[in-house]
């Protein structure tokens, strides 16, 4: 399959030296990136600033901004059999950037966000690719990933606590089927998570591929 993973978090500018960002480190979808590779896929990474190693044998798209995600995944989504959105995409933008840097003064400050484009919510409904959501909750964790799956259009839906997952270097998530089936992968490493998610990726696309292509 050829697997297209994006993964890590978004910077969105404030002035030219300070942005709005999250805790992703990009771990969780470069584990599946690299899992992917071992189990002979072809994989695209779409990755937000990160500090974790290349990995060898996937082609890297590196993006910046929400906005940048966006029209990387646009142009690279047609190409896949399977969309892993595994970024922290930042929900929010400020309104402007300000050319120049923001000079401290003894006021408060109040910034003016926009939202920002749903990538998984821009992708049209009908679809040769297969889509995997994730859902970062820290509360009702099984109902906002039924709403998110049913929302954002999805295929499946990969949930995590991100009390746990976030910047760590282990995790534990519940996988959310469109046909209403779940599973669990209890704790353990990224690593050995991402193996068990390429295997379920492998399991449930696999067949439906075949005649998603035909
Ligand atoms: N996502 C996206 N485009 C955005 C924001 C998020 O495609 N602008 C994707 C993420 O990559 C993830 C899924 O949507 O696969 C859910 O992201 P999450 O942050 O859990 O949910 P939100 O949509 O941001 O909703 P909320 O913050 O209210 O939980």
């Amino acid at each position: 399959m050829r697997f297209l993973i994006t993964a890590g978090p978004t910077r969105e500018p404030i002035d030219p030296v300070r942005f709005l960002s999250n805790r992703s480190s990009g771990k969780m979808g470069y584990a599946i990136a690299e899992a992917a590779i071992e189990s002979r896929h072809e994989v695209v990474l779409i990755s937000g600033p990160v500090a974790v190693a290349r990995p060898h044998g996937a082609a890297v798209i590196p993006v910046s901004t929400s906005e940048e995600m966006f029209e990387a995944v646009q142009a690279q989504v047609r190409n896949c059999d399977l969309l892993v959105m595994c970024a922290a995409v930042a929900d929010y933008k400020p309104v402007a950037v300000f050319t120049k840097k923001l000079k401290k003064r003894d006021a408060k400050l109040s910034l003016e966000l926009i939202p920002t484009r749903d990538i998984l919510s821009s992708l049209p409904k009908t679809r040769k690719y297969f889509v995997v959501g994730f859902a970062a909750e820290t509360e009702s964790i099984e109902t906002n990933a039924r709403k998110k799956l049913l929302k954002k259009n999805c295929d499946i839906i990969v949930a995590n606590d991100a009390r746990i997952g976030m910047e760590s270097d282990e995790n534990e998530v519940e996988i959310y089927f469109r046909g209403g089936e779940k599973k669990g992968i209890p704790r353990a490493s990224k690593k050995i998570i991402a193996r068990e998610l390429v295997k379920i990726f492998e399991k449930y696309f696999g067949k439906r591929l075949t005649k998603k292509t035909r």
